[in-house]
């Protein structure tokens, strides 16, 4: 004769809340599927958008294996420790906090970078912005200027893939550079980037081969219509443009980077996506050759390149 499952309550904590009329009665309930499709659901049930894929980074976080190799470990039982730990990250993640703070990291372009609500976390499109520099610069810039580092994705990526340049990342923000700071440690690039607190090009000095930035480009009213996600855990200095005008830094970068950039060189900027037209009408006025936009995977113009004259 089949034993009657346990309660849940006497196996599992208290905040860990299953629905026990889903449990089939051959069920393991501290096994890794079990619980993986435990969090699916407590994850659905709060509209978080792609739940199963969230519950497997969740629980393969907690139990120190790479994603993919969850399958593998479906039969393992979990440690009350190892639930108490996941309950916890739920709750954060059903909260609306995304995915990359509640579990402390990103990967981006081969670097491991932690993250917190200190900085924006760090995009697809942007890795994409990283590749398309890297593609375009066959000459090394040797001086590389950041502006915006947030958690240093650009310049420490520049960094590695140019191995003779000086690079310097800008922010305005104490918290994000000493962030970034630690993200250069953590990915073995200690003193190859120099971190300056500046309102932009302010504090900078001497002109540089290539100037990369991913400024804020939103209006208030983007802003409020971003997922919570957005809106209630990154920071708005990094979102949100000077004075509420979507297009206010992306000028001011426009314009001051003229004088910092050596004959030849390239300003590379993330835009968002109605900003083209004013930054090529700018950037024709104030000097620049061959200013274009290049789109992103998904079809929209994101990327703006300009060149300093010979
Ligand atoms: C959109 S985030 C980009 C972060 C990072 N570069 C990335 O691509 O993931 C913009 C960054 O610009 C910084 N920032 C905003 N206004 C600034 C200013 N006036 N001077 C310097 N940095 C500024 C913010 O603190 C934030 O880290």
């Amino acid at each position: 004769m089949l034993s009657k499952p346990p309660t849940i309550k006497s196996r599992l904590p208290s905040c860990w809340s299953i629905q026990v009329s889903e449990i089939s009665i051959d069920c393991d309930f501290n096994s890794v599927r079990y619980v993986l499709a435990a969090v699916r659901r407590q994850l659905a049930s709060a509209s978080i958008e792609n739940p199963l894929l969230d519950a497997e980074w969740i629980v393969s976080h907690v139990l120190g294996v790479g994603r993919l190799k969850l399958p593998l470990l479906y039969a393992r039982e979990l440690t009350t420790v190892e639930i108490e730990r996941i309950s916890r990250l739920i709750d954060r993640r059903t909260s609306r906090e995304p995915l990359q703070y509640v579990l402390g990291n990103v990967l981006f372009a081969d670097l491991d970078l932690r993250v917190t609500s200190s900085v924006l976390i760090p995009r697809p499109e942007t890795e994409e912005f990283f590749e398309r520099i890297v593609a375009m610069n066959e000459c090394p810039p040797d001086r590389i200027l950041d502006l915006g580092t947030g958690s240093g994705a650009l310049a420490l990526g520049l960094a590695r893939a140019f191995t003779g340049a000086e690079v310097i990342a800008v922010d305005q923000s104490k918290a994000a550079l000493t962030l970034a700071k630690e993200n250069a440690e953590r990915n073995g690039l200690k003193g190859r980037v120099r971190f300056l607190l500046s309102d932009w090009m302010e504090q900078v000095e001497g002109k540089f081969d290539l100037i990369v930035s991913n400024p804020p480009y939103l209006d208030d009213d983007e802003w409020l219509s971003c997922d919570p996600e957005i809106r209630d855990f990154e920071p708005k200095v990094a979102l949100v443009a000077e004075s509420g005008d979507s297009a206010a830094d992306l000028m001011r970068i426009v314009t001051n980077a003229a004088s910092r950039l050596h004959p030849g060189g390239v300003l590379a900027l993330e835009t968002g996506e109605g900003h083209f037209a004013c930054l090529l009408e700018l950037a024709s006025q104030t000097g620049y050759f061959n200013p274009r936009g290049f789109q992103d995977l998904r079809g929209c113009q994101r990327f703006f390149f300009a060149y300093w004259p010979n």
